[in-house]
């Protein structure tokens, strides 16, 4: 779910087109436009933001089919939007492991997938917890009240990530403000150009650093496949940019509109409070219900395909929309209502194919702890009334920027 930069001019206005559906302002969404499209038009053309026109699927099973059909790829910044300066300032295509293809996405997949494992992370748990635990100790000693977004949803996945990626935890201004600008989606080309040159360079000096002086950390074991020969320095940068941007990103979005999902109804969060084990299935509805970035992943054409009896030509973008597929009547029952009981749960939050999330083992057990630890020691955690969380409006990200609770 890379965040797609956008450019201006887009091409000629274009009848029939639809404005990018969002949210209402200070919501999450997804928005209401989706069960329409839903029904009446499930393969729209929209225009983003910025300009430029793409397809938009709407229903769980083009969804689903158009995230592993392989005539699709995952653009890079040089390919989508597409604009007038192309060919000017074109760079090599390297962004993110989501814009790699073939047989070096799958040996970068292979090379970095221990850390990331079922296993590898079941045995990471218990450090996960006391990541947990250290934050909202140090949350619950300012007082009665606080913004859960700075004291908890922000730092945890962000620890738990630095703690396994080797990047350090101390040097986040480093990067953070640069990847808030990349994650709003509301950049131009060539902003987005600057941020990911930024990062590029922050992560090389990060590289060269655990070459010196290893750690026990992903990117020390890729350093070294990369000086065996296995992997070229590209790969490694891939990697990193995927970790900063994707893993940092968006587990720390999920964890706010989860944790502001179950408040904003008092009973959904007293009812995983009084019966833990719902836990888990609990976590897969979340994970089906919250939308996260409003949802859309951005893919390419490369040659002429037949979608529920449209034409997309070849070299048009397609945007399969993960938060509308959860929502699909079709396939899920009261697709609008979060039932933490609900079994069975097929939702594409974490997409599917070649490119799916890398980090799916790892995000769920973020919330599973990050939850558990949040329902036992705060049992009476509520939003207090008249202190409204804030939300970032400019930005597609559509998650609190504050979230004010009281226990
Ligand atoms: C709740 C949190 C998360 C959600 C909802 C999520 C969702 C997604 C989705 C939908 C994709 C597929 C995009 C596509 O088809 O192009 C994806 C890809 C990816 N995710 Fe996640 N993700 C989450 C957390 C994480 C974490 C914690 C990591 C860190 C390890 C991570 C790393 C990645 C990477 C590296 C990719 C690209 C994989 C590839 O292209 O081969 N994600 N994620």
């Amino acid at each position: 779910m890379t965040p797609q930069p956008l450019s201006a001019p887009g091409p000629e206005p274009e009848r029939g087109v639809l404005d990018f559906p969002l949210p209402p302002p200070g919501t999450m969404g997804p928005p209401e436009e989706y069960v329409r499209l839903r029904e009446s038009c499930p393969m729209a053309r929209v225009r983003m933001p910025m300009d430029a026109t793409a397809w938009f699927a709407t229903r769980y099973d083009d969804v689903r089919a158009l995230l592993a059909d392989p005539r699709l790829i995952r653009p890079t910044i040089n390919d989508w939007p597409p604009r007038p300066d192309q060919a000017a300032d074109a760079r090599p295509g390297l962004v993110t492991m989501s814009e790699l293809d073939g047989p070096r996405h799958r040996s970068l997949r292979r090379a970095v997938a221990q850390p990331f494992s079922s296993r590898a992370v079941r045995n990471r748990l218990p450090r996960l917890r006391e990541r947990a635990e250290q934050l909202l100790e140090a949350f619950q000693a300012g007082g009665r009240c606080g913004d859960l977004v700075a004291g908890f949803t922000a730092p945890f996945p962000l620890l738990v990530l630095c703690d396994l990626v080797g990047v350090p935890y101390q040097e986040r201004d480093r990067f953070l403000p640069i990847l808030d600008a990349a994650l709003s989606g509301m950049v131009t080309s060539e902003e987005g150009r600057r941020v990911t040159d930024l990062l590029r360079a922050y992560l090389s000096e990060l590289i060269d650093r655990k070459r010196s002086r290893p750690g026990d950390d992903a990117l020390t074991q890729l350093v070294r496949q990369c000086d065996e020969g296995a992997l070229s320095h590209d790969d490694v940068l891939a990697f990193g940019l995927s970790m900063l941007t994707v893993g940092f990103g968006i587990s720390g979005i999920f964890l706010a509109n989860s944790v502001h999902t179950l408040l904003a109804r008092p009973e959904r969060y007293a009812r995983l409070r009084d019966h833990r084990e719902l836990l888990p299935g609990a976590v897969e509805e979340l994970l089906r219900y919250v939308p996260v970035m409003n949802g859309v992943v951005v893919l390419l054409a490369t040659e002429d395909i037949e979608v529920r009896g449209q034409t997309v030509r070849k070299g048009e973008a397609v945007l399969p929309v993960l938060a509308s597929a959860n929502r699909d009547e079709r396939v899920f029952t009261d697709a609008d209502r979060l039932d933490l009981g609900r079994t069975g749960n097929g939702h594409l939050a974490f997409g599917r194919g070649t490119h799916n999330c890398f980090g799916a083992h790892l995000a769920r057990a973020e919330l599973t702890v990050g939850l558990e630890a949040l329902l036992d020691r705060f049992p009476g955690l509520h939003l207090p009334e008249g202190r409204e969380p804030s939300w970032d409006d400019e930005s597609l990200t559509k998650s609190p920027l504050t979230l004010p609770v009281s226990w």
